[in-house]
């Protein structure tokens, strides 16, 4: 999603611009530029494309001034185009960076336009910029204008602006779009979030829905809605320079999928008690209280949660609902039925997932938001926070926090199965034995980049692939192909493997690839008459299982195996050359792997 940033009160502030830009390329992006007041004027440089054009336009013009604010834009409303890029200037008295959609922006526009402002790019976001022009216009103070501009917008929105007359502040507000104030010693700073601030400062200040503040070198003046002044308190982020480099892999991808032992260990130390015992961070009364789940998440968080709802039902019998989060609110769900809803999202920020569980918070659920992102608006808005400690992921496609989601999950379903008394004590055990094992495990179904590269050589010239999945590996199947067709284009279905019967075998034909992915359970044998069924056809099995299983699908043309697992955690242990499969795939292809077309790490629209 786009990305902001501001300094103001730091000389020739352009660079460090740049500098935090870069720490937002994760979030996808397909123009940038940023803007400084130099003293006279606003010095302005965009360009479409990655940051080195930008880059390279400002070394032969470099922007001078101590305030100014950059941004990294992902189209929506308007095509890539310079004219588009932000920062937007009115009048050249008012300039502007949006995250978000202003959903009114039409009618604005064209009540704008007929009073004279004239408009130089399709986006919603310049609207913003002639608002405040016609409000100073009006003669309206600082405060008056920005509750005016405020009043007039609908929609989902994090901006600031910069004023001719105002050089020494920025003006930012936000309303569901995330959007952190840095505070440094001589000067402060604005992100879209604190990872873009990270080498500035680590005291950050979030604002709440609907706060406006001036920001200035001296810190930040922060109001609610109405305009009355508040205090937001300061924290300090966890986010550290170091955390946001490749370590020598090629991509940030494949620093990540290298990262999961670690991930998955720091994700269990946040589950487990003072006894050693996996629990969940909640009182046994809590749990207990927990009669039924709706899970709300999107993309690759949802797959989580469609392998959680087998756990969940199957260990602790409580009943478990599955929701994308951009379809939940707006189908007026029954919300009768469960107590809490648990909202899923790496980035703590999707705004489908966001929204989605305030929706369940209005309707009486209890909320718990599994982030990664510590100090995210979800984390900061559930009641209660369940999380993944996988450290910020960088590659747009999720990795590391898919596999710390799961860890956390399956904790969570053995905790509330106990308390349930829906489990033996010698099961609980055993489970508990394999997820501490997990760690290890992970790291072993590392090893298979050697293993997987043929397979990948051969899969980057198909043009679809089927990934088939039975019981719990069925999401994963669907996480499969989710990671396959976003990081290296080829189309790519995951479908449950006893469905296949039931249509899908019809797109079989020969040389097809067919991921198929295999544990020892109680399907086995089932899943793998369904696999023999796709290879009579034609189909080509490319198994990833378990050691255990492999001898039951001797017709498959290639396989990777992992440690052998109980089958309920084979879902995180499969999830490793699923990953590795799509990325080397991508690379096989020469795709952009940490930012694939059209993609965003963070998506706050809806
Ligand atoms: C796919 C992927 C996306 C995200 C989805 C939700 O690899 O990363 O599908 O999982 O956009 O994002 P979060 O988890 O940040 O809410």
């Amino acid at each position: 999603m786009c990305g902001i940033v501001g300094a103001v009160g730091l000389a020739n502030c352009g660079d460090t611009l740049l500098d935090a830009l870069r720490r937002l390329e994760y979030r996808g992006y397909d123009s940038a530029g940023i803007v400084t007041h130099n003293g006279a004027g606003f010095e302005i440089t965009r360009s479409i494309g990655k940051l080195a054009s930008l880059d390279s336009l400002i070394r032969k013009n470099p922007l001078s001034g101590d305030v100014g604010i950059g941004h990294t834009r992902w189209a929506t409303h308007g095509g890539v185009s310079e004219a588009n890029a932000h920062p937007h200037i009115a009048a050249e008295r008012v300039v502007i960076v949006h995250n978000g959609i202003i959903e009114n922006h039409r009618q604005l526009r064209a009540r704008l336009e007929q009073e004279g402002h004239l408009f130089s790019s399709d986006t919603d976001s310049e609207v913003l910029a002639h608002l405040f022009v016609e409000a100073f216009d009006a003669g309206l103070s600082l405060t008056e204008a920005t509750k005016s501009v405020l009043a007039a917008i609908e929609g989902a929105y994090a901006f600031a602006a910069l004023v001719l007359d105002h050089r020494d502040m920025l003006i930012v507000a936000r309303n569901a779009s995330p959007l952190a104030i840095g505070l440094g010693d001589d000067a402060s700073f604005i992100g879209s979030d604190a990872i873009a601030l990270a080498h500035l400062t680590r005291r950050v200040i979030y604002l709440k829905d609907n706060d406006f503040a001036f920001v200035t070198a001296e810190g930040a003046a922060v109001f609610d809605a109405k305009g009355t002044p508040v205090n937001r308190e300061e924290v300090i982020v966890a986010a550290s320079q170091g955390l946001v480099d490749k370590g020598g892999y090629r991509h940030f991808m494949e620093k990540e999928i290298h990262e999961q032992p670690d991930a998955i260990a720091h994700s269990l130390a946040a589950m487990t008690g003072a006894d050693g015992r996996i629990s969940a961070p909640m009182s046994r009364d809590q749990l207990h209280d927990i009669t039924g789940i709706v899970m709300l998440a999107a993309g690759t968080s949802h797959y989580a949660s469609l392998v959680a709802r087998y756990w969940i039902e199957g260990l602790a019998r409580v009943p478990v609902t599955c929701e994308i989060a951009s379809e939940y609110r707006y189908r007026k769900p029954v919300t009768s039925s469960f107590s809490t809803a648990i909202a899923i999202s790496q980035s703590g920020e999707s705004l489908d997932t966001l929204m989605a569980m305030r929706h369940a918070g209005e309707n009486d659920l209890q909320t718990i938001g599994l982030v990664n992102v510590p100090g995210s608006t979800i984390a900061r808005e559930a009641d209660a926070v369940m999380p993944t400690r996988a450290g910020p992921e960088i590659g747009v496609a999720s990795t590391k926090a898919f596999t710390a989601q799961l860890t956390v999950l399956i904790s969570f379903a053995v905790a509330l199965a106990e308390v349930k008394g829906a489990i033996t004590p010698q099961r609980a055990d055993e489970i508990q034995a394999q997820i501490q094992a997990m760690p290890g495990l992970v790291g072993k179904a590392l090893t298979s980049f050697d293993a997987i590269r043929p397979i990948a050589h051969d899969l980057a010239s198909a043009r679809s692939a089927l990934f088939l999945g039975r019981d719990v590996l069925f999401p994963l199947a669907l996480e499969g192909a989710l990671k396959l067709k976003e990081l290296s284009y080829i189309h790519a279905e995951g479908f449950a493997s006893g469905e296949m019967k039931h249509g899908p075998i019809a797109l079989i034909e020969d040389a097809l690839p067919v991921v198929a992915m295999l544990a020892a359970d109680e399907v086995l044998g089932k899943a793998a008459s369904n696999l023999r069924e796709a290879s009579a056809r034609g189909g080509r099995i490319i198994l990833l299982t378990e050691e255990k299983a492999v001898a039951e699908v001797d017709f498959a043309e290639s396989v990777i195996t992992v440690p052998n697992v109980d089958p309920l955690l084979a879902p995180i242990l499969l999830a490793v050359p699923a990953q590795i499969l799509a990325y080397l795939t991508a690379v096989e292809k020469g795709t952009d792997v940490d930012q694939p077309r059209n993609l965003a790490k963070s998506v706050t629209v809806e």
